[in-house]
């Protein structure tokens, strides 16, 4: 007899997506909708009252942080992005940090060592693994061709009930994306990116899942380091941002710092969209301040399986041509 466990079985009918089936990459973390609930499932899990978060990051994070009705204290973080620790956590506080584009493994690392109640933010940084024993997630869609999911690794055993999330309404912009082009999905992005916004928590959905097991995560990750590696031997000498470099680290962009006005506008120009992180980091700050300077001359190039090295010397050139302009 059918029941709710077992629904009445559908054969025929119309064929469906074909997407090859694989595995995740993160089999054993709890996947989840966005890496924002993320956040909240750890604030709900551990019950904190005070957060410490860094200036630098994505407004986003505020929703569970202000839906908890959590306290909130900004950060400032140095020249090398690590965090400026003068404040002290305690049993009801945690201290977020960001593995800034996945060049900060180092930092997450020593930190992991001494910081209490640690909560590590890898959106850019997927393929760095979770340290045991420390709350840690991640965000699909900035590595990969997904409209949502996130992954968490939770040091605590609690567990939340939730229901699962359905993706089907934000997924124009990666079809116009592959049937067209990029530039035709993007206002569906802005608008699809506009709908995780407050959303509550949800289990990863069914074709953000088949998605993910369908990545071919080796290739990726090789790719990105190749790309990654090819522009920082171009770029080391003149790039402000000043970072360990590890050949093994698979970061989301290249991060080149150039206190050059307008050049990421002429890259926008010439069709190489590089986004801004983050925006909010202008209302958060004032000019003076390092973090304003990061949001506002950061260059991000992408570095993602979509390109190859003929496309990276495209970059350098472009890049090299417009620093040569005054
Ligand atoms: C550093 C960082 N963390 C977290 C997020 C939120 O990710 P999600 O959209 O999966 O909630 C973003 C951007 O959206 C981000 O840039």
């Amino acid at each position: 007899m059918p029941n709710s466990t077992h629904p009445v079985r559908t054969i025929g009918g119309y064929m469906g997506l074909q997407l090859p089936g694989g595995k995740p990459y993160y089999p054993d973390l709890i996947q989840l909708n966005t890496a924002r609930n993320s956040l909240e499932y750890i604030l709900l899990t551990q019950g904190y009252t005070t957060i410490y978060l860094p200036y630098f990051t994505c407004e986003v994070l505020l929703e569970p942080i202000k839906r908890l009705q959590l306290q909130y204290h900004f950060y400032k973080i140095d020249e090398q992005m690590d965090p400026v620790i003068d404040f002290e956590v305690d049993d009801h506080s945690c201290m977020l940090y960001t593995n800034y584009f996945g060049v900060k493994t180092d930092t997450v690392r020593a930190l992991s060592k001494t910081q209490k109640n640690l909560i590590i933010d890898n959106a850019q940084a997927f393929y760095a693994a979770p340290i045991i024993g420390i709350d840690t997630f991640y965000s699909c869609r900035k590595f990969f061709g997904v409209p949502d999911g996130a992954y968490l690794y939770a040091r605590s055993s609690r567990r939340l009930e939730l229901s699962k999330d359905s993706s089907v309404d934000r997924m124009s912009h990666l079809v116009k994306a592959a049937d067209l082009n990029v530039e035709a999905g993007y206002a569906d992005y802005v608008r699809n990116n506009d709908v995780l916004i407050n959303n509550e928590i949800k289990v990863m959905s069914n074709l953000t899942q088949q998605l993910m097991a369908a990545v071919e995560y080796d290739d990726c990750a090789k790719k990105r380091r190749e790309h990654f590696a090819f522009l920082h031997e171009r770029f080391k000498d003149i790039n402000e941002f000043k970072f360990h470099y590890s050949p093994e680290d698979t970061p989301m962009v290249y991060p080149l710092l150039i206190a050059k006005d307008h050049l990421k506008s002429q890259l926008i120009e010439r069709k190489i969209f590089v986004a801004t992180y983050w925006p909010n980091v202008f209302e958060w700050t004032s000019p003076d301040a390092l973090e304003y300077h990061f949001a506002q001359h950061m260059i991000s190039l992408p570095i993602d399986q979509r390109y190859n090295l003929d496309d990276m010397k495209y970059l350098v050139e472009t890049v090299e041509s417009l620093l040569v302009k005054t």
